[in-house]
């Protein structure tokens, strides 16, 4: 069967007046998943949004709720985003004291748990919990904003993390500049889910965006 991967939009790029909106526009170009950016102005130099809008948008989407905790010791609000409703909690590696007990907690909640990297940082500093992980996200941009250009060094990281899977469970999820552009070597490195936030919002056919970059696509010309 052909291979296709998961395509997760970001509300980053969405105009925030129109939230609904933007998730019936994701709901309708054929994905299952919404990736949701909470940026806390201290780990990254940007904020977005807490738990109460996950809550509140939750009534409103069937979507899979993935969210990206770009927040300082993220295990402080672990339970507010888990009763939020996200399906997926992932932390970064980087912003916790103590990762092991960071990850007890999202699992406590029986809802996915997925680590992060940023660009300058190995493999190695997820190893350790590769076991336990439903999800590893490989940060592809620098994480604070949306619309800048994929690192294309990090895809090495996704070829390693695609390497190392064995029988193991995770999902490798890429995130930042991933567009018509860089799909076909995304798609090539081997991972799993891929997060787009302003080529998403800025596609005129949405549908047909989400179909082409699934299957590892780019633009046809
Ligand atoms: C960056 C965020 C990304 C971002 C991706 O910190 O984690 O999810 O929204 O946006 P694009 O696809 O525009 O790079
Ligand atoms: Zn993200």
């Amino acid at each position: 069967m052909e291979r296709s991967i998961i395509i997760a939009p970001s509300v980053l790029s969405a105009d925030f007046s129109d939230i609904r909106g933007a998730l019936i526009d994701i709901e309708h170009s054929g994905t299952d998943w919404v990736h949701l950016d909470v940026m806390d102005g201290q780990f990254v130099p940007n904020i977005t949004f807490g738990p109460k809008f996950i809550a509140d948008i939750r009534p409103h989407s069937g979507l899979y709720f993935d969210a990206h905790l770009m927040v300082d010791e993220p295990i402080r609000f672990i339970e507010h985003f888990a009763k939020a409703g996200c399906d997926n909690i992932t932390v970064h590696v980087e912003a916790c004291r103590d990762v092991q007990k960071t990850i007890d907690a999202i699992k406590s909640f029986g809802v996915g748990c997925g680590l992060s990297i940023k660009p300058q940082n190995p493999v190695s500093a997820v190893v350790p919990y590769l076991d336990q992980l439903d999800l590893v996200l490989v940060m592809s941009v620098n994480p604070g904003f949306g619309g800048q250009g994929l690192i294309p060094e990090t895809l090495g990281k996704v070829r390693e993390l695609a390497d190392m899977k064995n029988d193991r469970g995770y999902l490798i999820e890429i995130d930042g500049g991933v567009n018509y552009s860089t799909i076909a070597d995304v798609f090539a490195s081997g991972v799993d889910v891929a997060v787009t936030g302003s080529a998403f919002f800025n596609a005129q056919d949405k549908g047909e965006f989400v179909d082409r970059l699934s299957k590892g696509q780019g633009e046809r010309r």
